[in-house]
């Protein structure tokens, strides 16, 4: 039984996973000691946030050892241009406006505000990754964001028109101070957005492997509300993104009096539909993601038994509550294929698998291939094509299992 980080409510616990590595720790040696914590997530049947129950101290995840850069996938690359376009049209009319992103890693999205010579300031605590932002001629500083280093920003810059954050708002534990320091940056007519795995779709797919030390917080509308109504804010819209498995991104303002769209009625009436406001729905969903561990190694099993090989693809972060929780290692697949220079030559948090550059794969002859960066499902498969022409399979998992 734990506390809400939010509202200091008893919560509900909905998985236990047991002793986890960190989900970004690859190995350089096999015999290096590993970090492990108890993770488990829990539900606030008071603010309906969904949250890890122990956690990780974030230097260390976020240091210069933090081997998650963001400008790995085209999809992605593409994405981040539009929010950056998204952002420009919005201050547009504006006189010298500027410009916050949290978490801003190698400078995907902000390179291009920086470009359009729009005043502006990426957070960025990891320093490798916070360097090569600077070598995209972003201006970064090194610092966690709180309400006193949003008094520091004001100071030097003066407030924000936008302050924005993707893939980070979720990594942030004392998330309630984040929403103190967005009231002091914010402009009173500026806008904070942020998007993050979407709860409903980790629900509606049973995708438990977004659940890792790194995401702290399961956002939804119900508790993004919630927690903007804490600190004199408002959820204004949300709008959903095909990116990460399914992401929804909250648009929230100052005060109380401001237009709510109809996608945050609509958003949180679905949301309720599926239990996402009591305890039933995190119980169905924990049924289903441990039937699907079980079906995906009889899957992996099955194909060992009949003498094939089985390689992956992807070393995801997700990839470390898969294979942890399901228990697949080594025994079960050879190696797993990335493009990311320096996951390559190490091995996976706490199931040891050796991760190969892409040319391995494009090299062999492997003919069943886990999917685990599946959120990037379309874009692999269409890069992919000859794979699956030459007779290749895919091995994906949610909402089932598939071998396609
Ligand atoms: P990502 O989608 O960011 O997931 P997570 O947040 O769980 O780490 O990671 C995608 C990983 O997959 C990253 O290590 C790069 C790798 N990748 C490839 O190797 N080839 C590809 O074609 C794509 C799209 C990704």
């Amino acid at each position: 039984m734990s506390q809400c980080r939010i509202c200091n409510q008893t919560t509900h616990q909905v998985i236990h996973f047991g002793k986890m590595p960190i989900a970004n720790g690859f190995l350089r040696e096999l015999d290096e000691k590993e970090f492990l914590f108890d993770m488990s997530v829990a539900f606030c049947p008071q603010c309906f946030m969904v949250q890890l129950e122990e956690t990780v101290k974030p230097e260390m995840m976020f240091n210069d050892n933090y081997q998650f850069v963001s400008s790995t996938s085209n999809a992605m690359a593409i994405h981040f241009e539009g929010i950056a376009q998204e952002i420009a049209g919005k201050v547009a009319d504006k006189q010298d406006p500027f410009i916050v992103e949290l978490g801003c890693n190698d400078g995907i999205m902000l390179k291009h505000i920086a470009a359009k010579g729009i005043h502006h300031l990426g957070i960025e605590p990891s320093s490798n990754v916070a360097a090569m932002a600077r070598k995209n001629k972003v201006e970064v500083t090194e610092k966690f964001f709180n309400a006193a280093t949003a008094q520091e920003i004001v100071q030097e810059h003066g407030q924000a028109d936008v302050l924005c954050g993707s893939n980070v708002f979720c990594h942030i534990e004392d998330i309630n101070s984040v929403f103190e320091g967005a009231s002091i940056l914010l402009k009173d007519d500026g806008v904070l957005f942020f998007e993050d795995p979407y709860l409903l779709d980790i629900v509606q797919k049973s995708s438990f492997d977004q659940i890792y030390d790194e995401h702290v917080y399961y956002y939804s509308g119900l508790s993004v509300q919630a927690l903007a109504q804490r600190h004199g804010l408002q959820l204004v819209d949300m709008v959903h993104q095909d990116v990460h498995g399914g992401s929804m991104r909250y648009y929230i303002q100052k005060g109380s009096d401001k237009n709510i769209s109809q996608n945050v009625n609509d958003g949180i009436a679905a949301e309720k539909e599926w239990q996402l406001h009591q305890t039933e729905g995190y119980e169905a969903f924990k049924t289903k993601v441990d039937q699907i561990c079980k079906d995906l190694k009889q899957t992996l099993k099955d194909i060992k038994q009949q003498k094939n090989r089985i390689v992956a693809y992807g070393a995801t972060s997700k990839s470390t509550t898969l294979l942890n929780y399901a228990q697949i290692g080594p025994d079960l697949i050879e190696y797993i294929c990335d493009t990311t220079p320096n996951k390559i030559n190490k091995y996976t948090p706490g199931t040891h698998i050796p991760i190969k550059s892409y040319d391995a794969f494009l090299a062999d002859d492997a003919r069943n291939t886990l999917l685990l960066a599946w959120n990037h499902k379309k874009e692999i498969f269409a890069k992919e094509k000859s794979y699956r022409e030459k007779g290749g399979k895919f091995i994906t998992y949610f909402p089932e299992v598939v071998v396609e």
